[in-house]
C-alpha cells in the first residue's frame, strides 16, 4: 500500500486515481487546509475503486506512528504542503512549520517503522534566479522565497538520511508549472480564493468569475516580453510518479525534473487558451509581479534516460477545460 500525503489535493489526487489504476492499494493523509472531503469520492468515481482516507495533519507524529503500525505501507509519496509564494513571505514560520516540521515528522514516523522509500514533491523553484538555461538538475539551487527554502530543507533532510542509511531510498520530484486536469473534469486545481497562479485565473476569466487576465509585465527578455515558463500537464506529472516508484529500488538520494523542456510566455499560453477553448480572454497588461523570475524550464533529459518517463500532451490539450 501507498501513503500519499496531501493527496485530496490538486496533484494528490491525479495521482490517486493513476495509482489506483495501476493496481496499488492507496491511503491518503490529508488534513483538508486546502483540499474537499468529497474529492475522495470523485477519485473513487472516476476509478472504480476505493480509496483510503484519513482526515489528519503530517505533524501529528503518533498520527502516523499508528498508521505505520496499522498499514502495512511500501513507499510514501509525499504531496502534503503549503505552497502560495506570497504567503511564504508573510509567514514564513507557518511555512517552515506544515512543510519542513511536518516532513521531519513523517521521516521519524518512517524511520521508526522501518518504511524507507519515499517521492518528495519539490519544486522548480529550488534554483532561483537562473546561471543557466534550461536549468538541469546540476543547476545550483539558490531560493528567492521561504517556501523555496522549505522545500530544499526537506530535499536536504532527504539527502542526509540516504546518506546515513544505505537502505534508504529517497527521490525529489522538482515540478516546474504543472496546468490542466483529469479528463473527466471531476477532479482539478479548485482554489478556495484568489487564485496566483496563471491557469487557474484564466479559468475563473473564462468563466467569467473574474473580469480580466492581468499580465504581470511586458518587458522582460524574452519573445513577446512576458514570462516564460514550462507547463507540464497535471497527468503527465503524476506518471511521472509512478515510473518514480518503479526507480525507488535503487537505493541513495535521486532528483529528477519533471518538465516538458519547452518554454511558453503568458501570451502564448493564453493564445493557446483562447485556441483550444474558442473564446477570447480580456487581458490587461501591468506591472511585474514582484518576486517573478523572467524566464525558465526544465532539462527534461535525466527523467527520460532514468524513469523511461516524457511528457506527452500537447499544450492544447492541457489548456482544454473540461465541463
Ligand atoms: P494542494 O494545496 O492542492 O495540495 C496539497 C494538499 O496537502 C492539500 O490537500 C492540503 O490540504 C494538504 N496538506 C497541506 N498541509 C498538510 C499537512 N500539514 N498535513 C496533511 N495534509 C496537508 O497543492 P498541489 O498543487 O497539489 O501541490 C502538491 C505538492 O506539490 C505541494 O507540496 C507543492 O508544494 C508541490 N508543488 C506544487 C506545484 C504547483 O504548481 N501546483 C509546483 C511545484 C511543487
Ligand atoms: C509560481 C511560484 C513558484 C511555484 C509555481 C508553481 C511565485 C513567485 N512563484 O511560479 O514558486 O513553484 O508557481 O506553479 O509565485 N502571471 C500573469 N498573471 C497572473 C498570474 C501569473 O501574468 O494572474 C504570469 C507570471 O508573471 C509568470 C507566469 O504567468 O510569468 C506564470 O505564473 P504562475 O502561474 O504564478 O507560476 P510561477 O510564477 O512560475
Amino acid at each position: 500500500m501507498l501513503l500519499v500525503t496531501g493527496g485530496l489535493g490538486y496533484i494528490g489526487s491525479h495521482f490517486a486515481v493513476v495509482a489506483l489504476q495501476a493496481g496499488y492499494e492507496v491511503l491518503v493523509l490529508d488534513n483538508l487546509s486546502n483540499s474537499h472531503a468529497n474529492v475522495k469520492e470523485k477519485v473513487e468515481k472516476i476509478t472504480q475503486k476505493s480509496l483510503d482516507f484519513i482526515e489528519g495533519d503530517i505533524r501529528d507524529e503518533e498520527l502516523l506512528d499508528d498508521i505505520f503500525k496499522q498499514y502495512s505501507i511500501e513507499a510514501v509519496i509525499h504531496f502534503a504542503g503549503l505552497k502560495a509564494v506570497a504567503e511564504s513571505v508573510a509567514k514564513p514560520l507557518l511555512y517552515y512549520d506544515n512543510n519542513v516540521s511536518g516532513s521531519l515528522s513523517l521521516l521519524k514516523a518512517m524511520q521508526n517503522n522501518k518504511v524507507n522509500k519515499i517521492i518528495f514533491s519539490s519544486s522548480a523553484t529550488v534554483y532561483g534566479e537562473p546561471k543557466y538555461l534550461p536549468y538541469d538538475e546540476q543547476h545550483p539551487t539558490n531560493p528567492i522565497n521561504p517556501y523555496g527554502y522549505t522545500k530544499l530543507h526537506v530535499e536536504h533532510m532527504l539527502r542526509d538520511i540516504c546518506t546515513a542509511d544505505n537502505a534508504f531510498a529517497a527521490i525529489t520530484l522538482r515540478y516546474f508549472n504543472p496546468i490542466g486536469a483529469h479528463p473527466s473534469g471531476l477532479i482539478g486545481e479548485n482554489p478556495k480564493d484568489i487564485p496566483n497562479n496563471l491557469m487557474p485565473y484564466l479559468i475563473k476569466v473564462a468563466n467569467s468569475e473574474l473580469p480580466y487576465l492581468q499580465v504581470f509585465g511586458d518587458d522582460y527578455e524574452t519573445r513577446d516580453g512576458t514570462g516564460e515558463r514550462d507547463y507540464i500537464n497535471v497527468m503527465d506529472l503524476v506518471e511521472g510518479h509512478l515510473s518514480a516508484i518503479n526507480y525507488l529500488v535503487n537505493a541513495g538520494f535521486h532528483v529528477f525534473n519533471l518538465g516538458t523542456g519547452k518554454g511558453t510566455t503568458v501570451l502564448e499560453l493564453v493564445s493557446a487558451f483562447e485556441t483550444a477553448n474558442n473564446i477570447v480572454i480580456e487581458k490587461k497588461i501591468k506591472s511585474r509581479r514582484e518576486g517573478d523570475l523572467a524566464k525558465f524550464w526544465a532539462k527534461a533529459d535525466l527523467a527520460k534516460k532514468e524513469l523511461h518517463w516524457e511528457a506527452t500532451t500537447s499544450l492544447l490539450d492541457s489548456c482544454r477545460i473540461v465541463q
